[in-house]
């Protein structure tokens, strides 16, 4: 018989129980490192390759057969719910999510109403399609966390300081509670959705929350992210944002089963940070692969070494893939965590 996504190391790892391998995927594996990504996206906009299951199948399942990782994640974008509910937005090529009419005042959360499992069809279809095509291999659901879609949000577009998001946390913090219970309820109901599926586990990303100190972490933004990670504790949560070296345990206070950790804090100190009960992922820098081969595999043995702390390690790069990556440097970095020390 196949083993079920249950046995896997990915899913045993998140459970913090033993595994016969340290199990590795890759924030972003399907992408524009892999030639035949591009090939399939060729022509088409990236929303709506997101509405299209067989697009979203057979680019979920690239990187899979590729690079003989352990789990899969869904393909789509953290801006897909948001687009599903009606708000008008765009992912730009090389520059990110694009919204027409940035957030501002009390009357803009009337566009930001509750989404349903019909608003999004097309994710449950794909979700299905892969979870078959899958078999033993997890599927990880995914969606973007209350800050960092405010962020795309009031902002309007990508942004380096996130100045007008923090104006309306810190000015006007009613507003602000307000915004992020809608984009919690929003964000759940995605999650559920590809829970509802058959997806095994999720990734809460929260990417730009490392711009808020952690005391205003705590009173404004970890009760939002916190009502999501409760909504699906029927599968192990992954919670993950970058420049959070001083937000890891608040982020595992959150309620996640498995903490992400980006490259700039050693993965030994992050499970001190973290505290017991919790599993880490990560933390290759994804620059390395540009390194020769053997300083890429010492990183790489270092990281194996200081996820030993662990009580349980996913191996992962500290942030997503980059689009320059030579795909055959992943692939060497699966075999080299799959040999183990
Ligand atoms: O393989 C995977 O990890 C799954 C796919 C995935 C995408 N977006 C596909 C995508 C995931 C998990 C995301 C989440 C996402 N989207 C996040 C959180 C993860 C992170 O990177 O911190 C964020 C912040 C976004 C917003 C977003 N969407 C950005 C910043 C960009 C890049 C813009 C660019 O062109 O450089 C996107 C577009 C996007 N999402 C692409 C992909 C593969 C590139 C679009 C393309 O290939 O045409």
């Amino acid at each position: 018989m196949t083993p079920a996504p249950a046995e896997s190391a990915f899913l045993s790892a998140c459970r913090r129980e033993p595994v016969p391998h340290t199990p590795v995927w890759f924030m972003r594996q399907a992408g524009r490192a892999l030639p035949e990504y591009r090939r399939l996206r060729e022509g088409n906009q990236m929303l709506d390759a997101c509405a299209t299951p067989d697009l979203v199948t057979e680019i979920t399942l690239q990187p899979v057969r590729r690079y003989g990782v352990d789990a899969a994640i869904f393909f789509s974008d953290i801006v897909v719910p948001l687009k599903a509910i009606g708000v008008d937005l765009d992912i730009v090529p090389g520059v990110g999510p694009v919204v027409a009419a940035p957030f501002r005042t009390t009357r803009d959360l009337d566009r930001l109403r509750a989404l349903t499992p019909d608003d999004v069809p097309y994710i449950t279809e794909a979700v299905c399609n892969l979870v078959a095509e899958l078999g033993p291999i997890p599927l990880i659901g995914f969606a973007g966390a209350p800050f960092t879609l405010a962020s795309y949000l009031v902002e309007g577009g990508p942004s380096k300081n996130h100045a007008a998001t923090k104006a309306l946390m810190y000015g006007e913090p009613e507003l602000w509670a307000a915004l992020l219970d809608r984009l919690a309820t929003i964000t759940l109901s995605f999650l559920r959705a590809q829970i509802d599926a058959g997806a095994s586990a999720v990734q809460l990303f929260d990417s730009w929350v490392g711009a808020v100190p952690a005391a205003d972490y705590r009173a404004l933004v970890q009760p939002h992210s916190a009502r999501v990670l409760a909504a699906v504790s029927d599968v192990p949560r992954i919670h993950f944002g970058v420049g959070t070296g001083e937000l890891l345990h608040d982020m595992g206070q959150a309620g996640a089963d498995v903490v992400g950790v980006d490259w700039r804090v050693p993965l030994s100190q992050a499970v001190s940070r973290i505290g017991p009960g919790k599993a880490v992922q990560g933390n290759l820098d994804p620059t390395l692969v540009f390194a020769p081969d053997d300083v890429l595999a010492r990183k790489v043995r270092e990281t194996l070494e200081q996820g030993k702390a662990a009580e349980g390690h996913i191996f992962n790069l500290g942030h997503g893939v980059l689009p320059e990556t030579d795909p055959d440097a992943l692939l060497r970095v699966v075999e080299l965590v799959h040999a183990g020390l």
